[in-house]
């Protein structure tokens, strides 16, 4: 059993995301059912025909899963309801409230880990969008992808917040915004796109793991994005300042400034924790952190992995001793799981699964693989684009929503990604490269200015 347990957890649950894999599912079969892979010598109209049912079943099909991602939104409305009521107008959550038993979504049922959505997702328009770019109904032998659905979800949610929702976009950096390891260089064509959302008046956040103290580690990567705002004739002086980043997941805020060296100024933790964040007491960063240092070694002990342990303030992790030299991706996400599972056993990982009050529930951490190396940072993505939520919404007097927020990046696996995490407090688009993230941001301009004509 546990072995069987093991094997299914390390190839499945870690390594695939349910609910696109869900979606994949219901697509296959009207590809099998429609597909003509005989019709080799046949004459194109069969094709074009075939082309055209294919694309009338998936459309359906799309219509029909947006359709119960409305129920699965109603429902979310009416569970928060019935928490919000059972906590009365006094503030302060009552514990008994987080074990109400919440009314399960037809969706909940059949894909546990699905939710929660910030905004409904016009999925058959998407995917028709999508079909068009990248004729999916007109394949014979390869039926509907990961990689298609991944793609018609992030149109969706494109679609769903241009009309006038977006008002905080935040990307993660390495492999999103530049390669892995890279920096953003002048010649990026991402460059000018990210000033065409600074220009209508769209906030930005660079929520990066990269954890740097100070302004010059984040310049040395972002260089290109930071001269070019500098200098850009188009944008106001509020339009510049509406970029912060956010390094070490949730840990280090920079402001942009042009005045300052670097072209940032670090703000100081005492005016932009969250009150929970405000919580996490140095002793149990320390400890936590002593925790995971000390599974690392013993990864890097038992695997004979060729890397060396990485201790700062905020994180710990392990890379590469020779930077040429790559550790085997299995032996990363070994790492990744021992470490995550020691974590959790411990009793600073358990205080954090524990319900209660935050102050009661401990330090969270994210501990991830991030491609060549792992690390364990204090915090995760959630808190980062929460942090920016509010550092933006100052001025408004409250936070920007999830449903206004869109963070884009590439890893979104439930184990071992980071970015993942941000899913819990704003809608989020998954890519896998940066030349993908300039084909979101051009769908995005492209929406945004049709929607304004
Ligand atoms: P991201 O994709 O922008 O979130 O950056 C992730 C990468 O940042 C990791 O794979 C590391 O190579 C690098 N990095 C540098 N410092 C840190 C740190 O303190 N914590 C986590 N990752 C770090
Ligand atoms: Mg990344």
């Amino acid at each position: 059993m546990t072995t069987r347990y093991r094997v299914e957890y390390a190839l499945k649950t870690h390594r695939r995301d349910q609910f696109i894999e869900w979606v994949k599912g219901l697509l296959a079969v009207p590809f099998v059912l429609y597909s003509q892979p005989t019709g080799v010598f046949g004459d194109g109209t069969s094709v074009a025909k075939m082309a055209d049912e294919a694309h009338r079943r998936y459309a359906e099909i799309m219509r029909d899963v947006e359709m119960m991602i409305d129920d699965h939104i109603s429902r979310q409305k009416q569970n928060l309801l019935q928490v919000q009521d059972a906590n009365g107008n006094g503030g302060g959550v009552d514990i008994n409230s987080l074990f109400l038993p919440t009314i399960p979504s037809k969706l909940g049922m059949l894909v546990p880990t699905a939710g929660p959505f910030f905004t409904r997702l016009p999925l058959e328009a998407a995917f028709k969008y999508q079909d068009r770019k990248r004729y999916i109904s007109s394949r014979r032998y390869v039926a509907p992808s990961f990689n298609d659905v991944r793609l018609v979800l992030n149109s969706a949610q494109i679609m769903a917040v241009t009309g006038g929702a977006l008002q905080l976009a935040t990307f993660d950096g390495d492999v999103t915004l530049y390669d892995d390891g890279e920096s953003l260089e002048p010649s990026s064509p991402i460059i000018h796109r990210l000033l065409d959302l600074l220009s209508k008046n769209i906030k930005i956040g660079i929520v990066t793991a990269a954890g740097y103290t100070t302004a010059d580690g984040y310049y040395s990567r972002l260089h290109g994005l930071l001269d070019a705002i500098a200098e850009s004739p188009d944008l106001d002086d509020a339009q510049k300042r509406s970029l912060v980043i956010m390094g070490g997941e949730a840990n280090y805020l920079f402001r942009f400034d042009p005045a300052s060296k670097h072209r940032l100024a670090p703000v100081e933790r005492s005016q932009w924790l969250t009150p929970e964040m405000a919580m996490w007491s140095e002793a149990d960063i320390a400890a936590l952190l002593d925790v995971a240092e000390s599974a690392l070694r013993d990864c890097v002990r038992t695997m004979r992995l060729p890397a060396t342990i990485v201790r700062k303030d905020r994180a710990v992790g392990i890379v590469p001793t020779d930077p040429s030299v790559r550790i085997a991706r299995e032996s990363l996400e070994e790492t990744v799981l021992v470490v995550q599972r020691i974590l959790e056993l411990s009793s600073l990982g358990s205080r954090v699964q524990a319900a209660g009050t935050p102050s009661q529930r401990g330090v969270p951490f994210c501990a991830f693989n991030g491609g060549r190396d792992v690390f364990v940072d204090i915090g995760d993505k959630s808190w980062g684009v929460t942090v920016c939520q509010q550092w933006f919404g100052r001025g408004a007097g409250q936070a920007i929503g999830g449903e206004n927020t869109l963070h884009v990046g590439d890893q979104f696996l439930s184990a071992g990604s980071n970015d993942f995490k941000a899913r819990s407090v704003g809608t989020t688009a998954w890519i896998a490269s940066p030349a993908e993230t300039v084909e979101l941001l051009d769908e995005l301009a492209d929406l945004m200015q049709k929607k304004l004509s």
